[in-house]
């Protein structure tokens, strides 16, 4: 049976391994290796991760089908003083455990916890090259715009931002 469970700073490790497993497979064909070593580096570092846990208050979650960590996400408030709009900043389902409805699954976690606190909507970044755009698609969230983001050593994140209307 797959759980959702919320995590905090203890579950770096977990979700490095994790991120170690789905990450560059979805990005492999998008951006080159440099980029993907420097990007891996920028936001995976258990620096990072730390600091987005306890200094940012970005909530984890990991889904685990028989003690086994399959997937996880990360989600927070993008303004503390308007508790109306989240940001939905990470959502990896391991290669092998894709097209099971597990990232469906952690989409409606994330709702039934921040509907209640007052989201009105959920917003994400997906690369426009990313087919997870489809996903993001079918499960009601629509293109607001395009957004490219310079990230340091030449490289930039070509993205669309996406939001669902809870
Ligand atoms: C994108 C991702 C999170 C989707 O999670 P998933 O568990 O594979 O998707 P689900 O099984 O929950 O799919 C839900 C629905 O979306 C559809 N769907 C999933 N991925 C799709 C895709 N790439 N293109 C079109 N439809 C897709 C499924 O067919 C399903 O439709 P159904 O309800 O009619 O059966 C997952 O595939 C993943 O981790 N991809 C790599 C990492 C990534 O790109 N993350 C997003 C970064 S912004």
């Amino acid at each position: 049976m797959i759980t959702i469970k919320k995590v905090g700073a203890a579950a770096v490790p977990e979700i490095i391994a994790l991120a170690n497993i789905s990450w560059k497979p979805t990005y492999k064909d998008i951006l080159s290796e440099p980029q993907m070593d420097y990007m891996m580096r920028l936001l995976y570092s258990a620096d990072t991760l730390h600091q987005q846990i306890t200094q940012q208050q970005h909530q984890f979650i990991l889904a685990i089908d028989n003690e086994h960590n399959i997937g996880f996400a990360s989600y927070f408030v993008i303004d503390p003083n308007n508790l109306t709009a989240y940001k939905l900043q990470k959502l990896y389902i391991n290669p092998d455990q894709q097209g099971k409805g597990i990232g469906k699954k952690l989409i409606d976690f994330i709702i039934e916890d921040i509907k209640p606190k007052g989201a009105v909507s959920l917003e994400l970044n997906v690369n426009r090259f990313n087919n997870a755009n489809q996903f993001y698609k079918k499960i009601g969230f629509g293109i607001i715009r395009e957004e490219d983001i310079d990230i340091g050593n030449n490289y930039f994140m070509n993205d669309y931002v996406m939001r669902k209307i809870l």
